[in-house]
């Protein structure tokens, strides 16, 4: 398995495109089983998420050509609507077929995706909306088996305990062809949730009110395939945004839109971090030691638990004591012990972290079994003094297109060393 090395120290400086969204990808992918015909995505990061999502597709008889950052789906009718453990296992996201095939297809098989390093993260508001709409779910040696016994999902009204985001694209989608109209409330209001309506409403799908907690979709006896550029990915931007700002330097981000990440914006700036909207993107600029913050991670438009890991470390170079509290995953804090090897001073307590900073980190090896927080150490090792090997970038790779190239060309001192295994 590969391996990142950072020296710390230089400046990251100059122009970053963001690359496609992956959680605006994956559901769109997934989508395009509810449709027949020839669909092409643009804008699609070139990630292993999306290789494993093409994986399924194809296991499933679905053609799919991956050229990032183009996909292009030949959705076709399939008759096994399967998502086998061995795919589901790679990636928690692949549940995200349950929704459209039980919608196209009255049945569908897919394996239970099981707790994950960041928490238990259970699909129940998933299966309950289902049910709600006609489903009859059975679960069968660690699979969710679904059949619609009338072969038609029916509209109803559903209350997610949950704004779950996947659980919400899912219901989206299987309402899309039941019949009559459905309301979700208490939905997830992510733009990534938003972006799946655009592309369902493409397809001939009556959506509305997504990016609010109230979604409404009226039923349709049939979908069109699409043509659809994804929208940049927030959560890469945010990544590199910290980046930025932790060595003291000055990247303008392209492609990005500012609504999506404007409490990111709002937390950086009360740090002491210049965010400013340009023509084009947002540039940021920035030099520690920061301003302590706290941050109480919550579902959107609050501050994101995807960017949790990233802020911690920004506030292990704060002047002064902030507190960092995790309320959407239970587990979601491996970053801690990896950061306080390389010298930073955090306690956890329950679901919060106290920091006290500033910290001098220092280079080591380190690693980590979650996406983000193996973000955070890469972010870790540009400003810590000596170098830090990230173990394992298996994670990185589901969710950072070529991140050893982007921080290269930024100026960062960091390259990836191919494992055996
Ligand atoms: N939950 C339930 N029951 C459910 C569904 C969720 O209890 O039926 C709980 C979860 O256990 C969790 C909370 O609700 O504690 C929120 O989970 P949610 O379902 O919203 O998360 P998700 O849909 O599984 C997506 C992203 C995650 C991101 C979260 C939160 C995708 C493919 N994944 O996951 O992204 O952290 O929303 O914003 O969209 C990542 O990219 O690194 C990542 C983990």
């Amino acid at each position: 398995m590969d391996n990142i090395k950072v020296r710390g120290g230089a400046p990251l400086r100059g122009t970053l495109k963001v690359s496609g969204a992956k959680n605006a990808a994956l559901p769109i992918l997934c989508s395009a089983l509810l449709a027949d015909g020839e669909h092409v995505f643009r804008n699609v990061p070139d990630l292993r998420d999306i290789e494993t999502t093409a994986q399924l597709l194809r296991h499933m008889g679905v053609g799919v050509d991956v050229d990032a950052p183009i996909v292009k789906i030949h959705g076709r009718p399939i008759e096994e609507p399967d998502a086998p453990y061995e795919l589901v296992k790679q990636m928690r996201a692949s549940v995200l077929v349950l929704g459209p095939l039980a919608a196209r297809y009255g049945k569908a098989r897919v394996s239970l995706p099981g707790g994950c390093a960041i928490g238990a993260r259970p699909i129940d508001q998933h299966l309950k909306g289902l049910e709600a709409m006609g489903a009859t779910i059975s679960l069968d040696h660690g699979y969710v088996d679904l059949v619609v016994p009338y072969g038609r999902l029916r509209g109803a009204d559903i209350h997610l305990d949950i704004p779950t985001v996947t659980g919400t694209e899912n219901l989206m989608c299987a309402a899309t062809l039941a019949k009559g109209r459905t309301r979700l409330s208490n939905a997830a209001r992510e733009p990534e949730v938003e972006e799946l309506a655009r592309v369902l409403n493409k397809m001939g799908a009556s959506v509305e009110g997504a990016g609010t907690d109230v979604i409404t979709i009226e039923g349709r006896e049939v979908l069109q395939p699409v043509d659809h550029a994804i929208i940049a990915d927030r959560i890469e931007a945010g990544t590199y945004m910290v980046g930025a700002a932790i060595t003291g330097g000055d990247v303008l981000l392209e492609g990005i839109t500012f609504d999506h990440i404007e409490v990111l914006c709002a937390k950086m700036r009360q740090a002491g971090i210049t965010v400013e909207r340009e023509a084009g993107g947002i540039r940021v600029v920035g030099k520690p030691p920061f301003k302590p913050v706290d941050v109480t991670t919550e579902p959107h438009p609050g501050f994101p638990t995807d960017m949790q890991a990233q802020f911690m470390l920004l506030m292990t170079l704060a002047a002064g004591g902030s507190v960092i509290t995790e309320t959407i995953f239970e587990n979601r804090f491996m970053h801690v012990p990896e950061l306080q090897r390389m010298g930073a001073r955090i306690d956890v307590r329950g679901r919060s972290a106290f920091l006290q900073g500033p910290s001098k980190l220092q280079g080591a090896r380190v690693m980590a079994t979650d996406l983000r927080a193996s973000a955070s150490l890469v972010l870790a090792g540009l400003v810590a003094r000596g170098e830090t090997e990230v173990l394992r970038v298996y994670h990185l790779d589901r969710g950072y297109e070529r991140i050893e190239a982007k921080l290269g060309a930024l100026g960062a001192d960091i390259e990836r060393v191919h494992g055996n295994a």
